[in-house]
């Protein structure tokens, strides 16, 4: 199965949900590759430091950028899951992997500067579905607030605006803002790895609704 994670914001967390998702789907025993299709190589940096400290489980990472459709198609045919981080912005690998791709996940924050990009999305998702009927889009929210008394608020404001996209269905699961997110990209790690409960419960929660497990 190939899992896109992109949308047109930089900074939205692809990269983090790409390699929490990655590692996630390989401790349930998958195997996983994942690809790097942004040139910025942040999910190859956080690869090298998980290679160097032999974290187990392993998983695979395969650089490619441009027209990666080709490419994904075989990794599919090798691999459980192909998880794929694009770049933010109207990227190609996005469009190119979105034709072969069974869903995107595209992490958005509540705030108007992503929520603004997701009509682009959606014209996206229109353009890749003339070639891929069958394309599921989620969309997840990222960097939510942990203060209970902006919770509600914040979370219903997000529905609100993503309800109104037909063609993107969003998730019930959803990431906070949590020091340990940002602490693992620098030691190849996930946050299932860490002893940070609610991050690792945000993160299953995220695998068992999209994945099944
Ligand atoms: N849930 C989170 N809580 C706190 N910081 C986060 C979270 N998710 C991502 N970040 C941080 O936000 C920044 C952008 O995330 P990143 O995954 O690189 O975004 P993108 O790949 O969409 O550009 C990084 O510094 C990352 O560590
Ligand atoms: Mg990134």
């Amino acid at each position: 199965m190939i899992t896109i994670i992109g949308c047109n914001k930089g900074g939205a967390a692809k990269t983090t949900t790409a390699i929490n998702v990655a590692v996630g789907l390989a401790m349930r025993g998958g195997d996983v590759c994942l690809v790097d299709a942004d040139a910025q190589r942040s999910a190859s940096r956080w690869y090298a430091e998980r290679e160097d400290s032999d974290l187990e489980p392993r998983i695979t990472l395969i650089e490619k950028r441009d027209n990666i459709s080709a490419t994904l198609r075989n990794l599919d045919e090798k691999y459980e899951h192909v998880i794929v981080d694009v770049a933010g912005r109207n990227s190609r690998e996005l469009i190119t992997g979105g034709t072969v791709a069974h869903q995107i996940i595209a992490p958005h924050q509540c705030s108007q500067l992503d929520l603004d990009t997701m009509e682009e999305l959606r014209l996206q998702i229109e353009a890749i579905r003339d070639l891929n009927s069958e394309l599921k889009v989620f969309c997840y929210q990222t960097m939510a607030t942990t203060n209970p008394l902006l919770q509600g608020n914040e979370r219903h404001e997000f529905l609100e605006f993503v309800t109104e996209f037909e063609t993107i269905t969003p998730l019930s699961s959803v990431g906070c803002y949590r020091k340990v997110y940002r602490d693992v990209m620098s030691q190849g790690k996930s946050v299932l790895e860490t002893d940070n409960l609610k991050a690792r419960e945000e993160v299953l929660a995220l695998l068992n609704e999209v994945f099944g497990c």
